[in-house]
């Protein structure tokens, strides 16, 4: 929001955090991400509309129904290879509008016995994107049910996907000062109108294990998410104790490293990471190395990652595409292939998009990770 001079307006959460830093000194750059997504009143989450033309972004099931489909018949090939039990969870983290889950379902009632056994979960923290799932899941099949937390969800072997999710969990920065590191915070600007980045004042703890200062140089930044570490230890140990498989599908690098990857997106286009908090998304790359090695560190098996799309087109997106094209017009069949082009092209959606799936360890490799 810009006045007549075009200088912006504080967002409310925006003043609420000036005056709380004005009290008690910078935050990290993870509590910032926490309240600029989930403030219960003001976060991004609670109160825009995040997502489609009207809103800031588009994901993958947005774009081509194809997505969805495919990962539906993965999940039901997934659980085949459990065992196909009478009874276990579908959990959806993170599900946006409903669309993702709405086109696996679709694709999943070919084998209804899945779709009996199937206890829906969708963790969601957003009340408005409750409400839209709610309407765009009635009659798809399964009355779904809501967690808040991971944790409220009753153990039972699972399925989980979530595809932009990881990114929403919140990432603290260090940087490189002349001999050392700091952590980056966000404290305020000269004049104190605004949020800017700081540094700590003393060393983060040798336990973190940033690079020695021979590897790196002065500026040089590194981000780790204990927040997604977190979950994914306890995704771990839940398909480890209970059984299961997890496909996590986020932008990201297969290996960790060091470079700045916060950003903020609004109305489809990049937008400054501490500017208008509460109206615009604001993510990291996922660290998918650092995800891979908790997994194993609490008892499962990591799988990839795989590019989305090679993922795609090892499940048969081509195939999948031809068969939807039959019958239409011309002009529909173009805009089915140009869905498809963008999710799974490497120059679109298809190589910066990274999937891994993380199992109990009983599983054989699932189908898209038979050799990687
Ligand atoms: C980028 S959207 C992805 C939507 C959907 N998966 C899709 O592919 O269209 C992120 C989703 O995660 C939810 N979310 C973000 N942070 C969350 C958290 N900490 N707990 C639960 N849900 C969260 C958002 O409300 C939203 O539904």
């Amino acid at each position: 929001m810009t006045d007549a001079a075009g200088a912006a307006e504080p967002t409310p959460l925006e003043e609420r955090l000036i005056n709380l830093i004005k009290l008690k000194g910078p935050i990290t750059v993870a509590d910032y991400m926490a309240d600029a997504l989930g403030h219960p009143h003001d976060g991004y989450y609670m109160s825009q509309t995040p997502i489609g033309a009207n809103g800031d972004f588009i994901t993958a099931p947005e774009i081509s129904q194809t997505f969805g489909e495919l990962i539906g018949l993965w999940l039901v090939e997934a659980w085949r290879a459990m065992g196909s039990p009478d009874d276990f969870n579908l959990i959806e983290l993170g599900p946006g509008r409903g669309v993702l889950m709405e086109d696996i379902l679709r694709a999943a009632r070919l084998r209804p016995e899945f779709i009996r056994g199937a206890h829906l979960w969708l963790l969601e923290t957003s009340g408005r994107l409750r409400v839209e799932q709610q309407k765009r899941l009635r009659g798809a099949g399964l009355d779904p049910m809501w967690a808040d937390e991971f944790a409220d969800i009753p153990p039972a072997p699972s399925l989980i996907v979530a595809n932009e999710f990881f990114d929403c969990l919140p990432i603290h920065q260090y940087q490189r000062v002349k001999t050392s590191w700091r952590e980056r915070l966000v404290g305020l600007n000269n004049d104190e109108t605004g949020l800017d980045f700081v540094l700590g004042k003393t060393p983060p703890p040798p336990a973190l294990n940033l690079p020695a200062t021979s590897a790196s140089k002065e500026g040089d930044i590194v981000e780790i998410s204990f927040a997604a570490r977190d979950f994914t230890a306890g995704l771990s140990e839940q398909l480890t104790e209970h059984g299961g498989q997890a496909l996590i599908i986020d932008y990201g690098h297969m290996q960790s490293g060091m470079g700045e990857t916060l950003q903020a997106v609004r109305a489809h286009k990049f937008w400054p990471p501490l500017a208008s908090p509460g109206r615009a998304d604001v993510t990291a790359h996922v660290d998918f190395e650092a995800l891979g090695a908790t997994a194993i560190d609490h008892g499962a098996v990591a799988h990839g990652p795989v590019s989305q799309g090679e993922f795609l087109e090892r499940l048969g997106l081509n195939i999948r595409v031809e068969m939807l094209c039959k019958g239409k017009t011309a002009e529909q069949a173009k805009t089915i292939r140009a869905g498809a082009y963008r999710i799974a092209s490497p120059d679109q959606m298809g190589e910066i998009f990274k999937v891994m799936c993380v199992c109990a360890p009983s599983l054989p490799a699932p189908s898209g990770f038979e050799d990687i």
